[in-house]
């Protein structure tokens, strides 16, 4: 008889921390604390990894029989990061998948950070059984994109990197939380670019539902508000932890070993 492992540890690399946990998959929920540690000054690989190795160790989850997926703010294709907006230029190009999976001795499912933040959003959250075009945007350091088709995804979407009309930069430097926090901006000031952002994807996209992610959707009662737009817009149900959950699950639904035997970890139930 085989059991089928139901947890999975998830690690979300952004452009400020690095985050983890271990996630119950049946629902989504955290079965440990959130570790959590800076991301390193510039971010080069083999910072980022001595960093994924300090919350793994801090969490207790070095075995490789739970299964792990790294989430990371860059464009993945087959295991390559391809772009580098907020991390070292060392990344683009880079075999990150396996540089992470001979770093850590195990293997991982390694994908686009926002992208998993909208599976989360699709399995357990508020993009969950929505038909039609949602676009879940993570406002933070970055501006981070999922796009998903009743409930598929659209991987490597990266419309924070939209050019504004007339303008030396594209949406992200200007809209994100990160210009917020540069420029001080008051949540009116800053709903005004939202504003214009939002309208603009509105307008190319013509999406059915937009949900926001990322640390500061804790705050959405103080800027979504002040938008006003035809497509109804709502927090991420898993605010900041989106992206730890959806890592972890796409972890198991990529891991060849998530069916072990019985014997083998504590941490399965069976399957039906
Ligand atoms: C990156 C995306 C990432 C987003 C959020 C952007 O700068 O290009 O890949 O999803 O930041 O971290």
């Amino acid at each position: 008889m085989t059991t089928k492992a139901t947890r999975a540890v998830g690690v979300d690399i952004g452009g400020t921390g690095i985050k983890a946990a271990l996630v119950e998959l049946e629902d989504g929920s955290l079965l440990s604390e959130r570790v959590k540690v800076a991301t390193p000054t510039g971010a080069e690989p083999d910072d980022v990894l001595a960093a994924v190795k300090t919350v793994l160790g801090t969490l207790g989850v070095t075995d490789a029989d739970i299964p792990l997926g790294v989430a990371f703010p860059a464009i993945v294709k087959h295991g390559r990061t391809l772009s580098a907006a907020n991390v070292a230029d060392t990344w683009v190009g880079f075999e990150a998948e396996k540089f992470f999976e001979d770093g850590l001795g195990r293997e991982i499912h390694f994908a686009n950070d926002a992208d998993v933040a909208g599976v989360a959003e699709a399995r357990y959250g508020a993009a969950r059984g929505v038909e039609g075009l949602v676009l879940l945007t993570t406002l933070g350091t970055g501006i981070g994109t999922a796009l998903l088709h009743n409930g598929v995804l659209i991987p490597n979407s990266e419309l924070g990197h939209l050019q504004r009309a007339n303008k030396s930069t594209d949406f992200e430097r200007w809209a994100a939380y990160s210009a917020v926090e540069r420029e001080q901006l008051s949540w009116p000031e800053w709903s005004k670019r939202l504003q214009k952002y939002y309208d603009h994807l509105e307008f190319v996209l013509s999406p059915d539902l937009f949900i926001v992610g990322g640390g500061v959707s804790k705050h959405a009662d103080e800027f979504l508000p002040l938008l006003s737009l035809n497509t109804p817009i709502v927090p991420a149900v898993h605010r900041n932890n989106a992206g730890i959950i959806g890592a972890a699950a796409l972890a198991l639904a990529h891991d060849d070993s998530s069916t072990v035997s019985e014997a083998e970890s504590s941490l399965v139930t069976e399957t039906d």
